[in-house]
């Protein structure tokens, strides 16, 4: 099978390139990325030295309708997986054109070649076996209170975006899910909850703290830090979207989350724990504006339809992923380009 990876340089996508050459050797993997700060082809070198017969790199932009045409005349792909996003909340309050430019404007324009070539290319079958996975966020849904920890988001909580970042995400969705209405095309939304894990840019949650620690740096927590998020190891992430590919249903959306609501104080508590860190690290700054409170999934659709469900244990997958990140302080000097010390400066100068 021939997938079309979209941002498979970045954290989530680059993982999921790996797990998928790993536990699926018939797949052939196509990667576009263009390459922003986020995305880094580093992310992939040991794909490329061990899989190299069946992974191709292209250098683009989503938002490029000749650049795709021209993979899609070359190659037209089993499924394509859309990870390719700008993903960063704390940009979106300072940049949002971006955002729409390529969570909104590119998605619409995949989904309409992908469209146009299975399509055609299927005569009298539809589109047989082609599936579209567009990778969203349960920040579609907004947030929810923290004292009725019973709520949790379903597919059918309505959508409630609160920032650019999620309301240019929750519209991709209505694109496609419009596609899927209009012309019946394969689509499948997954929604999943805060990823962690080796390879994630660190001016997310996680590696911002783990690098600040190491590097004796205030801990910069937003607001109170009682903020609630639900963390998913990111290869049980990247195991969901295989389950939702083989056994989805089309037009659907899935939930995907860890059951692991964690206050981002106790989180960065726990980091420098593992560090051996002092607490007296900490620095609580100005809130984020719009800062989404809790974010809780319930994922019974997807382990009921699919059977997945989460395998790793947080303490220990953290405790993994913080030592990826003293082992690799290579790759963690690399990607601070001057493009990282810039926004670092931006978002954290007046708080
Ligand atoms: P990331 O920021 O690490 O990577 C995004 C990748 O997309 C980068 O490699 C970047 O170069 C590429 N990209 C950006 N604009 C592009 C364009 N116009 N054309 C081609 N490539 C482009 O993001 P991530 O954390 O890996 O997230 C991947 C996907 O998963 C996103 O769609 C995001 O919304 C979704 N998601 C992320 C999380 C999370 O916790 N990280 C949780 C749920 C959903
Ligand atoms: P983030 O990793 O940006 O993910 P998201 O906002 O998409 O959930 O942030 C996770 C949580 O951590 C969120 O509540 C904001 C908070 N946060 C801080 O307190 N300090 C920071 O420096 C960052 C980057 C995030």
């Amino acid at each position: 099978m021939k997938y079309l990876i979209t941002g498979g340089a970045g954290f989530i996508g680059s993982n999921f390139i790996r797990f998928l050459l790993e536990n699926d050797s018939n797949a052939n993997v196509l990667n576009i990325d263009k390459l922003t700060y986020a995305g880094n082809l580093r992310n992939l070198s040991e794909v490329q030295s061990k899989h190299a017969n069946r992974y191709m790199f292209f250098h683009g932009d989503i938002c490029d309708s000749r650049c795709i045409e021209q993979i899609f005349q070359k190659h037209v792909p089993d499924y394509i997986i859309n990870f390719a996003a700008e993903t960063h909340v704390d940009r979106s309050i300072v940049t949002p054109n971006v955002f729409v430019e390529t969570n909104v404007l590119g998605t619409t324009n995949l989904l309409n070649i992908a469209n146009a070539y299975w399509y055609n290319t299927d005569i009298g079958n539809d589109y047989a076996h082609h599936k579209f996975i567009q990778i969203s966020t349960d920040e579609v849904y907004g947030t929810l209170p923290e004292d009725k920890p019973e709520l949790k988001f379903t597919e059918s909580t309505p959508l409630d975006p609160r920032s650019p970042y999620s309301a240019s995400k929750a519209s991709a969705d209505l694109i496609s899910l419009g596609f899927a209405h209009t012309y019946g095309f394969p689509v499948i939304i997954t929604r999943c909850s805060n990823n962690y894990g080796p390879l994630q840019f660190p001016e997310k949650l996680i590696p911002v703290m783990i690098n600040n620690a190491v590097n004796g740096k205030s801990l910069p927590v937003y607001g109170d830090g009682m903020n609630i998020r639900d963390w998913l190891y990111v290869d049980d992430h990247c195991d969901a979207i295989i389950k939702v590919l083989e056994k989805g249903r089309i037009g659907q959306v899935y939930n995907i989350g860890g059951n692991n609501e964690i206050r981002n104080i106790d989180l960065v508590k726990m980091i420098l724990k593992h560090l051996g860190k002092d607490e007296s690290l900490i620095q609580f700054v100005k809130d984020r504006p719009g800062h989404d409170r809790r974010y809780a999934i319930d994922s019974s659709k997807i382990q009921s339809e699919t059977g997945w469900k989460p395998k790793y244990e947080f303490e220990d997958r953290l405790k993994f992923t913080i030592d990826w990140y003293l082992n690799n302080s290579d790759w963690l000097e690399s990607v601070k380009s001057g493009e990282y010390l810039k926004f670092y400066e931006q978002n954290y100068k007046n708080r």
